[in-house]
């Protein structure tokens, strides 16, 4: 198979769904030493790894080498130690505030970030690329719930990305060391050349960015165990009551006898950053990019919403005016539609693409494959997103109606391991609900004062990373709606 997949490589996700496609879902792969594939996306085994025989595919050891930034943290963990992990992300999750918080913020970053930086856009009338604004965005947004500081990355004046741009070689490089043998990533990684190099300067970035982050909470006033910060005192009804980060301070595995960070707390808030904002960010791109595609699907939105927007009309006799709607979490979160056009991006291009596991003990995959121990396994989520066994006949089309149940009023539930976006079983995304209720809210206020277009002859693709990021990134003009109300 190498000289195809060598061929194919810049198409990659692609053509693992047509070869996927040809061999009824699943296949093995066989390369140098040590590189025995399962490459699959028949649901029942996706399934049988996922849920019922979840402790026989861990991660494993080389899986946690390929993100050696993220450490021993969630991300890289399997047993004893995931779990426990897992069940305090559970515990600081669900802490009183944060994740009411995680909805408000992001609503006010849309009005007082994304939308000023959407208009200064229309108003210099040139393409941008929507894919970086978004990028910015969903970089402040997650910044503050974690560690309880506002990065600035919306203003107008497009302040450096560098950060960013780091976390996106952590998962490029990721990307790269799964197609390579160890001993050759190794070797690159040594000498500091090819995308070895990439990740070698992203790494102190990344470290100086949490230090900077947290000498900026420190500066905070604490008050008996909750952060004030400056915005809670200057009254803003955007300060959180509480941080992710502070969970972490007291507790001496990440954080030492002299008060300063350990390896496993700069991994952890890494990985924070990286499970909020990679995920939302690529999906937000995605759905967007679909939107502007299908205007029928764009406009059917826009009549989900055009009842809210008149009840408010009714409320105030100032609605009239030109000034921007803002949707509130709690307005689109009933709306059927809307989240059906969400799930059908996702399902088409899931910000995850491709999960990886590792077979502990010899088994036998429901399609019939033997795995031995040490087979590494890949999942193409991407290629399960498009199988016509899974989806029917009109697989490759974007069709939010196939979400929305025969009565149209709810959301057809399909298993995750026939939409594994979220992943499937024990270990699946713990931020599902949040993101969702955020990238909704996002979604209705963006479609509702803006239309878009892609720039004539802009290709739109996916890059070679773990996180389904566009590699030309996404060059449009915006214009605004005047909708009369
Ligand atoms: C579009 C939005 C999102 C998508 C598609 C998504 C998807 C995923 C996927 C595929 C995984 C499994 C990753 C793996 O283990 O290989 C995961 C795990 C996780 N996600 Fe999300 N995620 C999203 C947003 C978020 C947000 C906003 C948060 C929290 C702020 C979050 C928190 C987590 C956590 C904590 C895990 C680790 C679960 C574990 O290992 O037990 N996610 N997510």
């Amino acid at each position: 198979m190498l000289p195809s997949l060598v061929l194919n490589l810049h198409r990659f996700h692609d053509y693992l769904a047509t070869v996927l496609g040809a061999t009824g879902g699943s296949f093995q792969a066989r390369g140098p030493p040590g590189m025995r594939f399962l490459i699959t996306c028949d649901p029942e085994n996706v399934r049988h790894m996922l849920v019922s025989s979840f402790v026989n595919y861990p991660k494993g050891e080389e899986f946690a080498s390929f993100f050696d930034v993220m450490g021993d943290s969630f991300f890289n963990a399997d047993g004893e130690s995931w779990r426990r992990q897992r069940t305090r992300v559970q515990h600081i999750m669900s802490a009183s505030g944060l994740l009411g918080f995680m909805a408000r913020w992001c609503r006010d970053k849309v009005e007082t970030g994304l939308l000023p930086l959407l208009s200064y856009m229309e108003d210099n009338n040139a393409p941008f690329d929507l894919e970086d604004v978004l990028t910015r965005f969903t970089f402040d947004m997650t910044a503050m719930p974690v560690f309880g500081v506002d990065t600035g990355r919306l203003s107008t004046d497009l302040p450096p990305t560098h950060v960013p741009t780091a976390m996106d070689a952590v998962m490029e490089v990721g990307f790269f060391r799964h197609t390579v043998p160890v001993s050759c990533w190794r070797l690159m990684r040594r000498l500091k050349i090819g995308p070895e190099r990439k990740l070698a300067e992203a790494q102190p970035v990344l470290r100086r960015f949490v230090d900077e982050m947290l000498e900026r909470r420190k500066k905070k006033k604490l008050k008996g165990g909750v952060i004030i910060s400056e915005e809670q005192t200057a009254g803003s009804r955007a300060a959180p009551d509480v941080d992710i980060a502070s969970f972490y301070m007291d507790d001496p595995e990440y954080v030492d006898e002299g008060g300063e960070p350990r390896e496993f707390l700069y991994a952890t808030l890494i990985n924070y950053m990286v499970a909020g904002r990679d995920t939302v960010g690529a999906t937000l791109a995605w759905f967007l990019y679909n939107l502007i595609r299908h205007p029928r699907v764009a406009d059917a939105i826009r009549a989900e919403l055009a009842p809210i927007v008149a009840a408010r009309k009714l409320k105030s006799a100032t609605a009239a005016d030109d000034t921007m709607v803002v949707f509130e979490p709690e307005e689109t979160k009933p709306l059927v539609y809307l989240h059906a056009a969400l799930f059908e991006s996702m399902r088409l291009y899931p910000p995850v693409p491709i999960e990886r596991k590792e077979a502990l003990a010899e088994d036998v995959l429901p399609s019939g494959h033997r795995v031995r121990a040490g087979d590494k396994i890949l999942i193409s989520v991407y290629a399960m997103g498009r199988m016509e066994g899974v989806w029917g006949e009109d697989c490759a089309e974007y069709r939010p109606e196939r979400w929305v149940t025969a009565e149209g009023g709810a959301v057809r539930h399909v298993p995750a391991h026939r939409f594994a976006s979220f992943h499937a079983g024990p270990r699946s995304c713990l931020g599902k609900d949040i993101s969702v209720a955020q990238m909704k809210c996002v979604v209705a206020t963006v479609l509702w004062n803006f239309d878009f277009e892609v720039v004539e002859g802009h290709v739109v693709e996916p890059k070679l990373s773990v996180i389904l990021q566009m590699k030309n990134g996404l060059l449009v003009r915006a214009k605004r709606r005047r909708v009369v109300r």
